[in-house]
This record gives structure tokens, C-alpha cells and sequence, in this order.
């Protein structure tokens, strides 16, 4: 049985397709204390309504979403070395969940929020328009094989929806290990009218990118590291994101 059920939302049926499978990960006790103790803390519940960030995070100030942040040891590096920042992680995987709220408590960071659900259900219902400065996705799955593209995250229309979610000069910065992965994100974010490269083709590695688990990994194996970072035209005026429409969003990750 599986330990850590889901709410029950995140196991829809009506949208097969997903960037994600549930996988039964083993969680640590340490991760299951800080899973019971902190998620009523630092945790954002899914609910279908626009986010009051300022509500949530207690304070006014710049906000970051990273999506898929694994075992959160990025989130809680970067967010350690940004006070004046804030920070939505989100994640499906419970143990990388259990992992970044116990970062947050042995760190004492008061500028992470964490999420547990599917980030484009999450991004559809709860991230206002025009209103992150910045998205972070680092190493998303590849997923290799020609039948599982359709499962890839960063598809031309999620990456409009977050394109939409930008503050006007917000960033949208995506690092894989996957060569093909990423020419095929950098040709959809090319694509997106609402954003413009910051570089000329891939990016140079930002400095305040710590290495992630998962790029160790790949580094390890001898694989390469390819950056994206566009920004928001800043006086792009793209349609209004003030009532997105789920099921675009969710034709995202079934689009091959
Ligand atoms: C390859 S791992 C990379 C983890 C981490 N960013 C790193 O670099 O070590 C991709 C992560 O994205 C998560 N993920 C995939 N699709 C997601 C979605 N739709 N919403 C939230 N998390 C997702 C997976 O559970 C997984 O932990």
C-alpha cells in the first residue's frame, strides 16, 4: 500500500497523459516527520483559486517558481542565498517533498513555500497573471523514448501559460542534460511571441545555478549541460491570462 497517498485531485482520470509517474518512493522517517510537522507551515494546499502571495508568504517581494525541484536541495540553496526573495517549490515525488521541508526547518528559511500537485494544474488555477518574477526548471524529465515526448513538461502551451505568468522582464530558466530535449525546448520558447532570449541560442550557466542532484548525476555520466534563459518582453501585451483555461493547459503534456 502506498504510504503517502496523494490528494486525490493529482490522480485525475480524465487527463492520462501526465509528465509525471507516481513512483512509490521509499520516504525516510525524517522525511515523513517533516512531511506531518511542516507541510501545515510551509505547505500551499491545491485549491482551484488564484494564490494572495503576499497572504502566503507573509510579506511583499519578488517571487520565484522552481517546478520539479526533486529533493529541494537547489530551492533551499538558492533561497538561502536570496532572503529578499520568495519561493514556490513544487513537486509531485512525497520523499523530495519531506526532503526540501526538512531543509527548510534545519536552514530556518521563512521564504519557501512547497506544493504538492502537478505543476500545470497548479500553474492553471493558482499563479495570477503577470505576477512571478521568475520560473525555474531545472532538469525536467527527458523522458527518451519517441513515445513518451507526449509526457515532456515544456510543450509549446504550458510554456505559454508560464510565458503569461511573467511580470513583464520575468525570467523563464530551464536546464537539462538532454541535447535533443533541449533544442526542442529552446525552439518552443523561440516560438513564444511573450518571451525573447537572453542569450544568443543557449545560455552560459547562471551563477547563482548550484549543481542540482540530478545534473551530478549526469555530469558523473559524462553528459552535458544545456541552459535556456528567456526573459518577458517587457511591453509584450499577450492575451490575459486572468482566466486560463485548464483544459489548454492540460492539452500541453498530450500535445506529441
Ligand atoms: C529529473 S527530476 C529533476 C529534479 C531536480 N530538479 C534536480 O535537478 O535534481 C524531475 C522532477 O520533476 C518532477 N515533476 C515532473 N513533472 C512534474 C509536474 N507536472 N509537477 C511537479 N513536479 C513534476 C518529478 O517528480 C521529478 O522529481
Amino acid at each position: 500500500m502506498n504510504p503517502d497517498p496523494l490528494p486525490a485531485a493529482i490522480a485525475r482520470p480524465h487527463r492520462p497523459v501526465r509528465s509525471f509517474v507516481l513512483r512509490q518512493g521509499r520516504m525516510s522517517p525524517a522525511q515523513r516527520r517533516a512531511l506531518d510537522a511542516l507541510m501545515p507551515t510551509f505547505g500551499i494546499p491545491f485549491a482551484p483559486a488564484m494564490l494572495d502571495f503576499d497572504r502566503a508568504f507573509g510579506r511583499s517581494a519578488p517571487r520565484f517558481l522552481e517546478i520539479g525541484f526533486g529533493m529541494g536541495e537547489t530551492t533551499a540553496a538558492i533561497a538561502r542565498a536570496r532572503p529578499a526573495d520568495d519561493f514556490l517549490g513544487i513537486e509531485v515525488h512525497s520523499p523530495g517533498v519531506g526532503s526540501l521541508l526538512r531543509r527548510i526547518a534545519l536552514l530556518g528559511l521563512t521564504n519557501v513555500r512547497v506544493i504538492r500537485h502537478d505543476a500545470v494544474e497548479f500553474v492553471a488555477e493558482m499563479i495570477p497573471p503577470a505576477s512571478l518574477a521568475g520560473i525555474h526548471v531545472f532538469f525536467p524529465d527527458p523522458w527518451p523514448k519517441k513515445r513518451h515526448h507526449k509526457r515532456r513538461l515544456l510543450q509549446p502551451a504550458f510554456v505559454h501559460e508560464l510565458a503569461l505568468r511573467l511580470a513583464p522582464d520575468g525570467y523563464l530558466h530551464v536546464a537539462t542534460d538532454w541535447e535533443e530535449y533541449a533544442r526542442e525546448i529552446l525552439a518552443a520558447l523561440a516560438a513564444e511571441p511573450l518571451l525573447v532570449n537572453t542569450a544568443d541560442g543557449f545560455a552560459l550557466r547562471p551563477l547563482f545555478r548550484p549543481l542540482t542532484k540530478f545534473e551530478a548525476r549526469g555530469v558523473k555520466l559524462g553528459h552535458g549541460v544545456w541552459d535556456v534563459n528567456f526573459r518577458r518582453r517587457p511591453g509584450a501585451v499577450g492575451e490575459s491570462a486572468g482566466s486560463p483555461d485548464p483544459q489548454r493547459i492540460a492539452s500541453s503534456t498530450r500535445a506529441a
